[in-house]
């Protein structure tokens, strides 16, 4: 069933956070098993891939983006054993496989790291300016007074990508993994494995630099040699059959910046974090969907749609409220290019947001006060006692029984069966995941298009109920409408000319 090499430019990718995700075996943290034990639920959901977020060997610093072995999966998530049932499951049901790659650091629990070889990684010294993008300096000194570089926390040191051994590592890493039969890798931190030449000092203090510095690059980022990484191993995902891809995680300074990672001598795709970004304003959203459509045109493939994943706040609470978050998904889902969704958004899970501070677990919290552990709470799956979880590893709020996947599975008004309902439009109507998109005339607060002629999308995001002209039947809303050509506050509709 599998086929089409281009499946990726309007797929809908299903982020699985697997230890939130589902617990075959009962011990509080999700695992593969648990993710397999659900492909039936994700088939019927509709989308088209998962993307994996690390599930290899890792003490669990930084939630397992401190990859300890790149070849095995961690007990605490299974085993090989359970990755290739996996895989094969899904593949029997039509759904592609994408696998999280970290390249720029690894743990310092890593045998490399372990053995001392430090031609390996970046040791210098003396430390220069550069700041961790957890906050705190980004050098940790050892105890011969020599320190060593880790832009994320002290226990993900940065590896050394002017030293062949690693890139020949890492080349060896993509083919375990493609041998294995992914589809893809998601490319964590992409803009970050080359360092300008002689670790120039940043010349600035207060503040995360790299968010300080605005257009202007850090010395740690986004430099030239990078292009160099991704030109060595396209050849390599080209010459596996089946449209193998990978997704850039790259935070640049402008859309120009971003197309150097994409095309068809370097990565297939970048996310496009500015629509999550994007305020809920039809003017916002309109800026962010302009910009992006145009930063696709630049770089000849499709952009990519994200509204929440595992490092920032759910989008319900973020857009202020269910309402608003349907209405931005189902803006979402029918603009070009592909979708990526993040598990537990098509329940309408909100952000968690008071966690006790003891059972954080986020490095960032402890570096400089910010965590991203309030996304990353278990799914709900039953409304019995534990919500489908045995003691897990962060608590899920009681009143999250009425958001689970139980729960909502037969209400026809449930956040889970309107985001059913619109990928089952998606695949009936392939315009809205590709084709064309026309700004239609619409009044103020009022966001409307047209995908290939006939489909009509509007989003009112205004305070008042706002009257449109577009007549045709509606296939779909986020909300529920009032009287013909209506469109209720916080509203997304799909209509057929
Ligand atoms: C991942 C984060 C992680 C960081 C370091 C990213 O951007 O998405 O979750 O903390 O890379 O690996």
């Amino acid at each position: 069933m599998l086929g089409n090499d281009d499946w990726w430019r309007d797929a809908v990718v299903y982020q699985v956070y697997p230890r939130s995700f589902a617990d075959a075996d009962g011990d509080g943290t999700g695992d593969l098993a648990g993710v397999r034990d659900r492909l039936g639920y994700l088939s019927e959901l509709g989308v088209d891939a998962i993307w994996l977020s690390p599930f290899y060997t890792s003490p669990m610093a930084d939630g397992g983006y401190d990859v300890a072995d790149y070849r095995d999966v961690d007990p605490m998530f299974g085993s090989l054993a359970d990755f290739d049932a996996l895989v094969a499951d899904a593949h029997a049901r039509d759904i592609r496989v994408i696998v999280d790659l970290v390249p720029n650091h690894s743990s310092d629990r890593h045998p490399w790291f372990q053995a001392g070889l430090r031609e390996r990684y970046i040791f210098r010294d003396k430390p220069n300016d550069w700041e961790s993008i957890f906050g705190g300096p980004a050098w940790t000194q050892v105890e011969d007074g020599s320190w060593y570089l880790h832009l994320f926390a002290p226990e993900q040191p940065d590896l050394n990508w002017d030293n062949p051994e690693v890139r020949a590592e890492f080349r060896g890493i993509l083919r375990f993994w493609l041998d294995r039969g992914v589809d893809g890798f998601r490319i964590d931190v992409a803009h970050g494995m080359v360092k300008a030449e002689g670790l120039p000092d940043v010349g600035q203090k207060d503040g995360p630099q790299a968010e300080m510095l605005g257009d202007e690059q850090v010395p740690y980022f986004d430099q030239d040699g990078v292009h160099e990484i991704y030109r060595e191993w396209r050849p390599i995902l080209d010459s596996y059959p089946g449209g193998r891809m990978a997704v850039a995680e790259a935070w640049v300074s402008s859309p120009e910046r971003l197309a150097r990672y994409i095309g068809p001598q370097e990565l297939h795709q970048a996310f496009n974090f500015e629509f999550m970004m994007a305020d809920f304003h039809a003017k916002s959203f309109r800026a962010v969907i302009e910009k992006s459509l145009k930063e696709a045109e630049l770089v000849g493939a499709p952009t990519t749609w994200v509204l929440s994943n595992h490092d920032k706040p759910r989008h319900v609470t973020r857009h202020g409220g269910l309402a608003r978050a349907r209405a931005a998904t189902l803006l979402m889902l029918a603009l070009p290019g592909s979708a990526y969704l993040y598990n537990g958004e098509e329940l309408g899970l909100p952000e968690v947001l008071d966690l006790p501070d003891e059972l954080r677990q986020d490095p960032a919290f402890l570096r400089r006060g910010q965590s991203r552990d309030g996304c990353r709470v278990p799914l709900p799956w039953t409304s019995a006692d534990g919500l489908g979880w045995r003691d897990p590893w962060l608590p899920i709020p009681a009143e999250w029984a009425e958001l689970s996947a139980e729960a909502q599975q037969d209400d026809p008004g449930s956040t889970l069966n309107l985001y059913r309902a619109a990928l089952k439009l998606r695949k009936r109507h392939p315009a809205l995941g590709g084709g064309t998109l026309r700004w239609l005339d619409s009044p103020k607060d009022v966001l409307a298009i047209e995908r290939d002629p006939g489909l009509i999308v509007v989003l009112n995001t205004g305070e008042e109920p706002a009257r449109v002209d577009l007549p045709g039947e509606v296939l779909l809303s986020s909300g529920p409408l009032m009287e013909d050509g209506v469109i209720p506050p916080d509203t997304t509709v799909w209509l057929q000319r």
